[in-house]
């Protein structure tokens, strides 16, 4: 669906009653964050619009965006799905975008043009950027915009998500790991000896968050599954001081370029991370070194909180359900692993833990599933852990991935697979801090685990159990389940 920028996108979600504004003055030091956090709650938050923020009551940027992506409702919405829609109509909305392409066009000029900062006018410290936990490193600048970088190769533009906060008035240091895009592209300029121009792209319409934090394939630019997800085109303009594009309307674009070389970095993090700990410790990381900002007469600014823990969802988990899900099955999909009947990542833990659920016809399909996810490039800093059951279980209801677990889990049957030493991601303390060290391994280090509880079609058919593997459940015939159905009134209940 159309939303034309975040301006749209915001007025639909008032039209919708999802979406609330404070006007009480709010400080940027922990208080917004800590609204935020109180809000968003369970995922059951509306988005929110901050009208005054203390030292920003007046100045170049008053107001505040957060939310839009905080529950399914509005996921839903994104897509142009009744808000009721459910987590597996989601996923497949999300599936049927992310196979689509449709370009960017590029035109002459547009709204996020109508103020343009260079050289000594440039002050990041003029946006009214959270510090979001008391102790954060600094006030994180990106948390919800889009990463633009290109392949000097191919060429292809990558729209990515990744953390920095302020450094000083014209720079952001960043967290850039070498297997994400924009690490694959960095290390393709510096073997040119060369800097890494980047854009960042804050406040447009909520499929550029959504995108550009999905694991799309590296070789697709995320602006031709925005372009699919919205059905039309993304409208972009030239940047004033880097060779990229971003959208016309965006709200604020911070354009500069990355250095190789150490001497230029600055120090960065820790920050409140996806995983619900602080992560990534304080310490001298690659920094933007901003060349020009471009933005709107009266920008909104665009942020998110991250940081999940159980009962407290953010944009990023409710997000992830939905994008880890859908290229998980796309990726079963793709390579061939048969009866695949629904994928599913509980928000709590932003994709770390995957669930299948499939119908099997051979034995080992659950391996070739988990094999297939593990290979993938998706699977940087996802699916550590993978369930795979049976159709017969609800993929969204714990009970029955316990019972699952339970009684068609049995560890000396091989239905524990551990596979060591993979990549994994670099912020998960469960990994010791030693080998999460990005700049010496380029990433993290995890033993994925698969928990195959589906039944085990290496088991005999059983006489006791009437020539089936398993014998049968207490689950009612469905003639005595008919009869009670029938006759429920009659016994008083
Ligand atoms: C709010 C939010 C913050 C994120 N922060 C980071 C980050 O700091 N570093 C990172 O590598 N990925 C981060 N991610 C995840 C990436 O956006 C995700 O892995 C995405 O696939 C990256 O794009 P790419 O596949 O084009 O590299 C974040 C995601 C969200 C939603």
């Amino acid at each position: 669906m159309e939303f034309g920028d975040i301006r749209g996108w915001i007025e639909h979600l008032r039209r919708e009653g999802e979406l609330r504004e404070v006007n009480a003055q709010v400080h940027w030091d922990c208080e917004l964050g800590t609204i935020v956090r109180r809000v968003f709650g369970n995922g059951d938050g509306p988005a929110l619009l901050f009208n005054r923020i203390t030292g920003y009551t007046e100045g170049r940027c008053t107001r505040f965006f957060t939310g839009g992506l905080s529950n399914y409702s509005r996921v839903a919405m994104m897509f142009g799905l009744p808000k009721n829609a459910s987590i597996t109509e989601l996923v497949q909305a999300a599936r049927r975008a992310y196979s689509g392409r449709v370009p960017p066009v590029v035109v002459p000029t547009g709204p996020v043009k109508e103020n343009i900062l260079k050289g000594d006018d440039i002050d990041l410290f003029e946006f009214p950027v959270p510090r979001w936990h008391r102790h954060d490193g600094g006030r994180y600048i990106n948390t919800m915009q889009g990463t633009v970088t290109r392949d000097p190769t191919s060429g292809r533009l990558n729209v990515g998500l990744y953390r920095g906060m302020i450094g000083k008035k014209d720079t952001i240091p960043v967290l850039l790991w070498r297997p994400q895009d924009w690490g694959r592209d960095f290390r393709k300029y510096t073997d040119k000896g060369e800097e890494m121009p980047v854009a960042f792209v804050y406040g447009w319409e909520p499929c550029l968050p959504f995108c550009a934090s999905s694991p799309i394939p590296s070789d697709v630019s995320e602006y031709d599954v925005m372009g699919a997800l919205r059905g039309a085109p993304v409208e972009v303009v030239r940047c004033e001081t880097v060779p990229l594009v971003v959208p016309a309307s965006a709200e604020m674009v911070i354009e500069g370029f990355i250095s190789p070389d150490p001497a230029t970095f600055e120090l960065e993090g820790p920050f409140g991370e996806y995983t619900g700990y602080f992560g990534g410790d304080r310490r001298p990381r690659h920094k933007v070194r901003v060349t020009c900002i471009s933005h709107r007469d009266n920008p909104i600014f665009r942020g998110t909180l991250e940081g999940t823990m159980p009962k407290m969802l953010n944009e990023n988990s409710i997000m992830s359900s939905v994008q880890r899900a859908a290229l998980a099955w796309n990726i079963l999909d793709r390579s061939g692993v048969p009866g695949v009947t629904d994928v599913h990542c509980p928000a709590a833990n932003n994709g770390t833990t995957l669930i299948i659920q499939l119908r099997q016809t051979y034995r080992g399909q659950a391996k070739q599933a988990a094999c297939a996810i593990w290979g993938s490039n998706a699977a940087h800093v996802r699916y550590k852990h993978i369930w795979v059951v049976d159709d017969d279980i609800d993929i969204h209801d714990y009970g029955a991935l316990d019972w699952a677990f339970a009684y068609r889990v049995n560890a000396a049957e091989d239905d524990i697979v551990f596979f060591p030493g993979t990549f994994g991601s670099a912020l998960d303390p469960s990994t010791r801090l030693k080998f999460r060290d990005g700049d010496l391994y380029g990433t993290g280090k995890w033993c994925r685990v698969l928990i195959d509880a589906t039944v085990n079609l290496d088991f005999e058919p059983e006489a006791d159990y009437n020539g089936d593997r398993y014998p049968r459940s207490v689950k009612p015939e469905k003639e005595d389940w008919d009869l009670v159905e029938r006759r429920w009134h009659e016994y008083g209940f």
